[in-house]
């Protein structure tokens, strides 16, 4: 599934993130813990360079969670970036973040010295919500503009968080960066991707595919099935046929059918699943570099 995005707009959220960075000490990167690596931008580590980052694995509870302890470790290799799970269900460790930020900065976080950070991210990962969680109110969510919008440093967008962490209200939106074809299938799933972007029985297909590879059981269970199906077409005409979505002459709506798959993977309906691991992704890449 090609998606276009266009390098006009990525140049310019580099460029003002670049501008803004000097004013930054601490980088929060939030990523979709169901998809790590398709909603990672490997521009931020270009931007960040020596600062310490910390990448939220958001919505983990969304996410398999034995599947997100292996993404923590895996990204943990990185040099200075420590991981967190976090979810909008359980504030009490996003409130936690500010100790986070002073374990990796210990000399500053004083009285003296702020640490100043910046929360960034592809659209609809969570950064809104954790700034609103943050800052124990509901701020303006700004438009999905693949920029960054105010400056930490102008006074009135400041949220001062205990333990004198200055953090910017509005954060750093960046496109997601899709190098590995799977990984814009992955992102509508999830969706990232706006639903007008994309073919709903397309996306449907390839979640099908993977769920019968990866969650046979629960699809099984969900869908009151003797056996799992072999493959992606047969799930979605079991699913439609069960639920009596039927057009004219008797033919299952592939369309309708593949709306409410999508619907029930986002919303949880089929549990907390993920849709890559680190070693998929290993695999993934050594056969596109390959290819080459
Ligand atoms: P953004 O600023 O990165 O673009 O994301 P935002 O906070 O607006 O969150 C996007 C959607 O994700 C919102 O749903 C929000 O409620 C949901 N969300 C954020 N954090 C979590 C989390 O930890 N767990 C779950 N399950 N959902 C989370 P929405 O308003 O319904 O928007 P949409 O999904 O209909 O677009």
């Amino acid at each position: 599934m090609a998606v276009q995005w266009y390098p006009g707009h990525m140049n310019k959220a580099r460029r003002i993130i670049k501008d803004t960075m000097s004013q930054v000490d601490l980088v929060i990167e939030v990523m979709d813990a169901r998809i790590p690596f398709s909603s990672e931008n490997p521009m931020v580590a270009e931007l960040r360079q020596h600062r310490p980052c910390i990448k939220i694995l958001n919505k983990s509870d969304l996410a398999d969670p034995e599947i997100t302890k292996l993404w923590m470790a895996h990204l943990e290799k990185e040099q200075g970036v420590k991981a967190q799970a976090l979810s909008v269900l359980d504030k009490s460790r996003t409130k936690n973040l500010p100790n986070l930020c002073r374990k990796l900065l210990p000399e500053r976080g004083s009285a003296v010295k702020s640490i100043r950070v910046m929360i960034m991210g592809i659209p609809n990962v969570g950064k809104s919500t954790l700034i609103n969680t943050l800052a124990g109110k509901t701020l303006a969510k700004v438009g999905d503009e693949p920029a960054v919008t105010k400056m930490v440093s102008s006074a009135q967008q400041r949220i001062l968080l205990e333990g004198n962490i200055v953090l910017s209200d509005t954060p750093g939106i960046l496109w997601p960066k899709i190098e590995n074809g799977n990984s814009s299938y992955r992102l509508a799933i999830t969706g990232a991707i706006k639903n007008t972007a994309f073919d709903f029985e397309d996306i449907a297909l390839f979640a099908a595919d993977y769920l019968i590879e990866a969650y046979s059981e629960r699809i099984v269970e969900r869908y009151k099935l003797k056996q799992c199906p072999k493959t992606g077409i047969e799930l979605l005409e079991e699913i439609g046929r069960r639920r009596g979505l039927l057009r004219a002459g008797g033919i299952i709506d592939m369309q309708r059918t593949s709306e409410i798959l999508i619907h029930e993977i986002r919303n949880g309906t089929l549990g907390a699943l993920s849709f890559e691991t680190p070693e998929m992704i290993a695999e993934e890449t050594a056969i596109s570099d390959a290819t080459l």
